[in-house]
Formats: C-alpha cells, structure tokens, sequence
C-alpha cells in the first residue's frame, strides 16, 4: 500500500514542524526534502541555485520525489516549490495522502524572515513579495492537494494530530 504522507505548502508555513511532530506520534522515517538533497550534494540550497541554477535544482527535486514514491510509509516535508512540475504531483497524489499547509504572508515573513536559504525571497523578505509569490503559486497548490489544513495561530503539534485522524480515516493507518 502506498501511503507516504506529503506536506506541502508555501515556504514558511511549518512543513518540517509539523512533519517532526507527525514523526513522534507515528514513528515513521521522515524525509526533509531540502535537506536530503544538501546532503547528497554538499552543498547548501542556495549555492545550488547560485552555481547551477533553479532548472537544476527542480531535477534534483523531482528525482527525489521519484525515489520517494516507489517507497512507502514516509513523511514527507517537501520543498515550496516541489509541486511545480505535474509530474512530481502525480507521483505524490500515486503514492500517498498530499496535504497542503497554509498561512498568512505576515506569519511566513515571521517564520523565515531570517533566513539565508530561500533564494527564491533575497532581497524580497517582505510581506508584498511573499503575497505576490504565494499567489502566484495557488493554483498549483490547490491543484495538488488532497487535504488543507490553515497553520495561522495552531500549534504544530495539534496540526499533525489532525493529519493522524485524517490518515486514519483514509484508511493508511
Ligand atoms: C523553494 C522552497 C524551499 C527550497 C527552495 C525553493 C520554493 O523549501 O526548496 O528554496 O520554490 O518555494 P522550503 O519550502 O522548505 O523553504
């Protein structure tokens, strides 16, 4: 049965919270997109995309996502951009539940506003960015999700509870 668990979601919006909350209360291997492509390439996000640009950077993306979805029983924190490309959706919604995190402009600026590796938003750390950015990426967003689930003022923690209870009425559990 294919029945990873994907956290999608714009930068900011608590994907990785919420996935190692999920990993507590479901002891599945949890998988950091971003990170597991560090990883494999030494290299920090934003050099990636710096050295070899963002075409090179969404391969690598979507090969993970390929990997991923020949296996089963992950949670799986994907990067904001992982759902732009319809293939690496079709993978997702193939092998698993695919649930959308959201939140506020102000709430991401909050969350990543000191970041330095979300090369997408140098020099734009601003709420009018992040909006522009965010809507521009809604239609893909919405497209790819099964379930939605609004992260403004919730407590990761409460969040994954809510994703338990929807696994479980899925029928992955
Ligand atoms: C990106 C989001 C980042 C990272 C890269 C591109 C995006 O991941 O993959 O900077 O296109 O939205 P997070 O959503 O984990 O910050």
């Amino acid at each position: 049965m294919a029945n990873n668990i994907y956290l999608i979601g714009f930068m900011g919006v608590g994907k990785s919270a919420v996935a190692s909350e999920l990993q507590k209360k479901l002891s599945l291997p949890l998988i950091e997109m971003d990170q597991e492509i560090v990883d494999r390439q030494g290299m920090e996000i934003s050099e990636i995309f710096a050295q070899h640009g963002e075409a090179f950077f969404r391969d690598l993306e979507s090969d993970l996502i390929r990997e991923i979805s020949q296996g089963d029983g992950a949670i799986v924190s994907c990067g904001g951009g992982a759902v732009l490309r319809k293939e690496n959706v079709d993978r997702m919604q193939q092998s698993g539940m695919v649930v959308l995190l959201t939140a506020e402009p102000e709430t991401v600026l909050a969350r990543v506003g000191n970041s330095t590796h979300r090369p997408l938003l140098e020099g734009k750390m601003n709420v009018d960015a992040i909006r522009a950015l965010m809507e521009q990426r809604r239609p893909a967003y919405e497209d790819a999700c099964q379930y939605f689930v609004p992260t403004d003022g919730k407590r990761p923690a409460e969040i994954a509870d809510g994703i338990v209870i929807l696994r479980e009425l899925r029928g992955d559990a």
